[in-house]
């Protein structure tokens, strides 16, 4: 049902690492940065329309939330991290581009304990974003609900955007098995919480659901804004809830949410059709709202 991704090495890339820019063959971190020996690290994803990162500051905050979480002490700043950002994205000269911005704790001895006076590496990605299939907004995708439970809020809070991502890479890796574009994962309860790295929405009887915070999610910034759009428009019921697999599969539409894939419509889950099997209007007419808040806030930059 997929089109074969593009292969990474066949996209334009620029690295940067602690201010250096360089060619990805040439990028190089010590296998003593934390990041590589623990996960100790933090990162955000983000995206330009029109060359222009959006929403910049706020996948700074989160970055900055992340690490304050971790008791990541930061050696740079806010503007160091945007000034190296557009560093990357002038290098990288495209008109949409993916980027993303690590922060690890830094390198030291092979000791869970970080000691004092570490120094944060910083990396950013920079990379040309070729659109996504067609297909995946216009026929919906088909996802599983995977028995890998989602860690819960009381481990390391999945509110933390940080760079152990296996619970999520091993519920990926069941959709894959599964010939599935992504999973759900379910906390311990039995509740909804997301897709590997989107946020998950479901339509019923006119009414727009998404699971809390509580649940164990990461607060997207796709999902954060949709809320805010949903709010100023009278004719949209939405409500963060917590909701079951049953609810999940009964329900009249469901979507995803990303920074880089937007919103995308699921119109299979498991082996059940989601609703009439099609894209749903609400879907739609969210996706439409997202699309003209981009364009606005783009154009008014
Ligand atoms: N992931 N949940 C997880 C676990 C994620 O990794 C992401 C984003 C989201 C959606 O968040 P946002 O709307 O802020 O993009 C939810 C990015 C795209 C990634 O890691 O590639």
């Amino acid at each position: 049902m997929q089109t074969p991704p593009i292969p990474e090495n066949s996209k334009k890339t620029i690295i940067n690492i602690n201010g250096e820019i360089c060619k990805p063959e040439d990028a190089k971190i010590s296998v003593f940065d934390r990041g590589f020996l623990f996960g100790d690290s933090v990162y955000e994803v983000a995206k330009t329309y029109q060359g222009i990162p959006f929403l910049l500051q706020e996948h700074l905050d989160r970055l900055w939330k992340s690490a304050s979480r971790l008791e990541m002490l930061l050696t740079v700043s806010q503007n160091d991290v945007s000034a190296e950002v557009n560093k990357a994205l002038a290098e990288l000269g495209v008109e949409e581009a993916y980027f993303r911005i690590i922060l690890t704790r830094g390198e030291g001895p092979i000791s869970l304990d970080p000691g004092e006076g570490v120094k944060n590496n910083l990396i950013i990605i920079a990379q040309e974003h070729l659109p996504f299939p067609s297909s995946w907004y216009e026929n919906g995708v088909h996802v599983v609900i995977t028995n890998v439970v989602r860690v819960s809020k009381e481990s390391v809070d999945p509110n933390v955007k940080s760079g152990n991502y296996l619970n999520n890479v091993m519920a990926f890796m069941q959709a894959k098995r599964e010939k599935a574009f992504d999973s759900i994962m379910l906390n311990h309860k039995g509740h909804v919480t997301q897709g590997t790295t989107s946020n998950v929405w479901i339509v019923k009887d006119n009414t727009i659901k998404t699971p809390p915070l509580q649940a164990g999610i990461l607060e997207g910034i796709t999902r954060k804004t949709l809320l805010q759009l949903a709010k100023s428009d009278d004719s949209l019921k939405i409500e963060q809830v917590n909701f079951t697999a049953e609810e999940l599969i009964n329900a009249d539409e469901c979507f995803l949410t990303s920074t880089m894939k937007e919103i995308v419509p699921v119109t299979q889950i498991d082996n059940s059709p989601i609703g009439t099997g099609t894209v749903g209007p609400l879907t739609v007419k969210l996706h439409s709202l997202y699309s003209d808040f981009v364009k606005r806030t783009v154009e008014g930059l």
